[in-house]
C-alpha cells in the first residue's frame, strides 16, 4: 500500500452535504483568519440561555488558561432535550439494542426528556447540588445516557467509568474526584455474559467512604444484596420523582464532566470539560464530519465509559437531534454477523466504529458481511488507534461496497472530538490516513528539539491554538496538566503521539511516542500495569511495553523479575495475569510475560525501554545504541528467552 491510493469525494455524498471542498477551504480560512467570528457563528448551533459575547480567550503560555464563550450562559440537557421537543418531541431519540437480538427498546425526545427530569429531581432530593461530582459505573443502557444527562441537568459533574474497569480502579476514580453519589446496575450483559456491577461496586466501596448514596438500575432482575440506608432502586425512586426539572444555569466554563485516561506516568487523571466550548464542539464535528442529515439512523459502538461515548453516542447526537443507535453488546455475538444484522434491523446510516473490530471480522473472511444488505449505510467511520490500509480497503469494499466514505477520525480525550479527519463531501481519501486538521484546528508537526517541521515531515503531532473542544485541566491538578501537554514543547499542545505528513499535507498517525499502550483502541499507561505487577508478593520488578498484535493493534507484554528465592512457572503467569486483571481490568491482561532476572538499565538505574520493545517485537537485529547500558550480558539473557 502506498500514499498514492486516492479516493475521491463521491458525487452522490458531495450533493447535499454540509460541507463541500469549496466550504471547507472557507471555513478553515475564516476560523484561522477571525477565530471570534467564526465561532460566535458556529455557537448558535446550540441552545443558549444567554448567548456569549466574548468567545476565544486562551494562551498555551505560562499558566495555560482556556477559555471560550466565558460570558455565556447554558445548560447541556437543554441543547439535547428540550429544544427539539415542540419540533420532535415523537422522533426517536435512542435506539436501544440488547446483548441478546431479540431485546431493544426506543426512546423519543419527549420520553427521554421526562426520564431525565425525573432522575434530576431525586437526585436533588438526595441533596446533589451543582459542582457535586457523580460517579456511572453501568453497563450500554439507556439510564447511562439518562443519568449523564440529569447530571448536565442539576450541574453535577459525572465522571463515568468503564463498567470492565474493576473495584480497585472504580475506587480510585471514586476517591480521586470525591464523588458523594454513585449509578450503577445489578449487573450488565456483555457476549451472553454477566458483568457484576453491583458487586463490584460494594467491592469499591470500602476504600471509598466518601459515597452517601448508590442508585442501582434493575437491568437483568439478578439477586444483589442492598445496604439500607445507602442503596437506592434507581425504578423506585424516578418513579415518585416529579417529571419536570427546571434546568440549572450553568456559565460556558462551568465543568460538565471528568473523565479519566491514562498518561504515561502516574495514576490515571481526570480530564475535565467544560459546558459551553464541549457542546459547540460535539455538535459541531458530529454534524459535519458524519455529514449527518434530519431524519438518519446513526450508530456509534463505543461504550459509554470512553469520550467516544461521551460525544459521539449521547452529547454529539442529541444536541443535533439525531436518532442514536446504544448497543449494548459485542461484535461477535451470537455470530460474527451481528453488527451488520443490526444495521439492517434498524436501517443504520451512518456507522462509526474502532479498526480492532473490524480487523477482527476482517480475519472471519467476507461471508458473514455478505449475507447481510447494508443497502442502508451511506457513512462509514473508525476511531481509537491507526488503522493499516488493508483493514480500511476491507472495510471500505466489503463492509461499504465501495458506495461509503470512511472518515478516519483523529482525536483524543483530551480534545473533547474530532480534530484531524476527512469530510466525507469534501476530502479525497487516502486509505491509512486520517487526512487534515478540520476548520479551526491548527496541527502541526515537531522534532525532538520542539522545532516546528515544514511540508513533507514525520515528527510529533502538536496543536497551536486552541479550539473549544480541548479539555480545561487535569481536575485538582493544573499543573500537571500544564506538565503533561505544555511542557515537552513549550507553548504548544502535545498530543503524545507521532505522526507524518505528506506532499498533500495530509496527516497520517504512527502511535503514541510515549509510554502510553493502545490496546484494542483502549487506552492504558504501562506505569499502571507495572505498578499493579509489583503489588504482587512474589514480584520484585516489572517494566511493561507494548508489541504488535494483529487484532489488537498492540498487545501487552510485560517483563517480571521474581523476588529471591521465588520459583517462575506457569501457574505463577497465570497468577499473574489474573492479579492484574483483578487489579485494573480484564482490558489490562498482559498478553506475554517474560522472567527478566534483570531488567536493561543504563549506569543511573533507567530503564531502557527502547531496548525492551525492539525485543518484545522480535526485532532483535536492530537494538540501536547499548553502549550506556550498565550490564549488556541482561539483553543477551532477555533475547535468548524471549516468549512467542
Ligand atoms: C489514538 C479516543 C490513529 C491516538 C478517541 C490517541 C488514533 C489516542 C485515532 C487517544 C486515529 C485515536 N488514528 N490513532 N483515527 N484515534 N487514536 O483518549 O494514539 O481513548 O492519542 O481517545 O488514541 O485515545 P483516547
Amino acid at each position: 500500500m502506498t500514499d498514492d491510493t486516492r479516493i475521491p469525494v463521491k458525487p452522490e455524498i458531495a450533493k447535499g452535504t454540509w460541507v463541500d471542498a469549496a466550504r471547507f477551504q472557507a471555513m478553515t480560512e475564516e476560523a484561522a483568519r477571525d477565530p471570534d467570528g467564526f465561532w460566535k457563528k458556529e455557537a448558535q448551533r446550540i441552545a443558549w440561555m444567554k448567548p456569549p459575547t466574548r468567545i476565544k480567550n486562551t494562551s498555551f503560555e505560562g499558566d495555560v488558561q482556556i477559555k471560550w464563550f466565558e460570558d455565556g450562559v447554558l445548560n447541556a440537557s437543554v441543547s439535547c432535550l428540550d429544544r427539539h421537543l415542540e419540533k420532535r418531541g415523537d422522533q426517536v431519540a435512542l435506539i436501544w439494542e440488547g446483548d441478546d437480538p431479540n431485546s431493544d427498546a426506543k426512546v423519543t425526545y419527549r420520553d427521554l426528556h421526562a426520564r431525565v427530569c425525573r432522575l434530576a429531581n431525586a437526585m436533588k432530593a438526595l441533596g446533589v447540588k451543582k459542582g457535586d461530582r457523580v460517579t456511572l459505573y453501568l453497563p450500554m443502557i439507556i439510564e447511562s445516557a439518562v443519568a449523564m444527562l440529569a447530571c448536565a441537568r442539576i450541574g453535577a459533574v459525572h465522571s463515568v467509568v468503564f463498567g470492565g474497569f474493576s473495584p480497585d480502579s472504580l475506587a480510585s476514580r471514586l476517591v480521586d474526584c470525591e464523588s458523594t453519589l454513585l449509578i450503577t446496575a445489578d449487573e450488565g450483559r456483555r457476549g451472553g455474559r454477566k458483568v457484576a456491577l453491583k458487586t463490584n461496586a460494594d467491592e469499591a466501596l470500602k476504600s471509598a467512604p466518601g459515597v452517601k448514596n448508590v442508585i442501582v438500575v434493575r437491568n437483568t432482575g439478578g439477586e444483589v444484596p442492598m445496604q439500607e440506608g445507602r442503596d437506592l432502586w434507581y425504578h423506585e425512586i424516578t418513579e415518585a420523582a416529579p417529571r419536570n426539572c427546571e434546568p440549572e444555569p450553568m456559565n460556558a466554563e462551568d465543568p460538565l464532566f471528568i473523565l479519566y485516561t491514562s498518561g504515561s506516568t502516574g495514576k490515571p487523571k481526570g480530564v475535565l470539560h467544560t459546558t459551553g466550548g464541549y457542546m459547540v464542539w460535539a455538535s459541531y464535528t458530529h454534524q459535519y464530519v458524519f455529514d449527518y442529515r434530519e431524519g438518519e439512523i446513526y450508530w456509534c459502538t463505543a461504550d459509554v465509559g470512553w469520550v467516544t461515548g461521551h460525544s459521539y453516542i449521547v452529547y454529539g447526537p442529541l444536541a443535533n437531534g439525531a436518532t442514536s443507535l446504544m448497543f449494548e453488546g459485542v461484535p461477535n455475538y451470537p455470530d460474527n454477523s451481528r453488527f451488520w444484522q443490526v444495521v439492517d434491523k434498524h436501517k443504520v446510516n451512518i456507522f462509526y466504529t474502532a479498526p480492532t473490530a473490524i480487523r477482527a471480522l476482517m480475519r472471519d473472511g467476507d461471508a458473514p458481511v455478505k449475507k447481510t444488505s447494508r443497502k442502508s449505510l451511506r457513512i462509514l467511520g473508525t476511531v481509537g488507534e491507526p488503522i493499516n490500509p488493508e483493514a480500511w480497503l476491507w472495510y471500505y469494499r466489503v463492509v461499504g461496497e465501495e458506495r461509503c466514505p470512511i472518515v478516519d477520525t483523529w482525536w483524543q480525550t483530551e480534545t473533547g472530538g474530532h480534530v484531524i479527519t476527512p469530510l466525507p463531501g469534501a476530502t479525497v481519501l487516502k486509505p491509512g490516513s486520517a487526512t487534515l486538521p478540520l476548520p479551526g484546528v491548527q496541527a502541526g508537526l515537531v522534532d525532538g528539539e520542539g522545532k516546528l517541521l515544514e511540508g513533507e515531515a514525520e515528527g510529533n503531532l502538536v496543536i497551536l491554538d486552541s479550539w473549544p473542544g480541548q479539555m480545561r485541566t487535569v481536575y485538582k491538578d493544573h499543573e500537571r496538566f500544564i506538565q503533561t501537554y505544555f511542557a515537552t514543547f513549550p507553548g504548544k499542545y502535545f498530543s503524545g503521539d507521532g505522526a507524518r505528513r505528506d506532499a498533500d499535507g495530509y496527516y497520517w498517525i504512527t502511535g503514541r511516542v510515549d509510554d502510553v499502550l493502545n490496546v484494542s483502541g483502549h487506552r492504558m499507561g504501562t506505569a499502571e500495569i507495572e505498578s499493579a505487577l509489583v503489588a504482587h508478593p512474589k514480584v520484585a520488578e516489572a517494566a511493561v511495553v507494548g508489541m504488535p498484535h494483529d487484532i489488537k493493534g498492540q498487545g501487552i507484554y510485560a517483563y517480571v523479575t521474581l523476588n529471591a528465592g521465588e520459583e517462575p512457572s506457569d501457574a505463577l503467569k497465570k497468577e499473574l495475569v489474573a492479579w492484574v486483571r483483578r487489579e485494573i481490568g480484564p482490558i489490562a491482561s498482559p498478553d506475554a510475560i517474560q522472567w527478566a532476572p534483570g531488567l536493561p538499565k543504563t549506569r543511573s538505574g533507567k530503564i531502557m525501554r527502547r531496548i525492551l520493545r525492539k525485543i518484545a517485537a522480535n526485532e532483535t537485529e536492530a537494538l540501536g545504541d547499548t553502549s550506556t547500558l550498565a550490564d549488556p550480558t541482561v539483553v543477551e539473557e532477555l533475547i535468548e528467552n524471549r516468549v512467542g
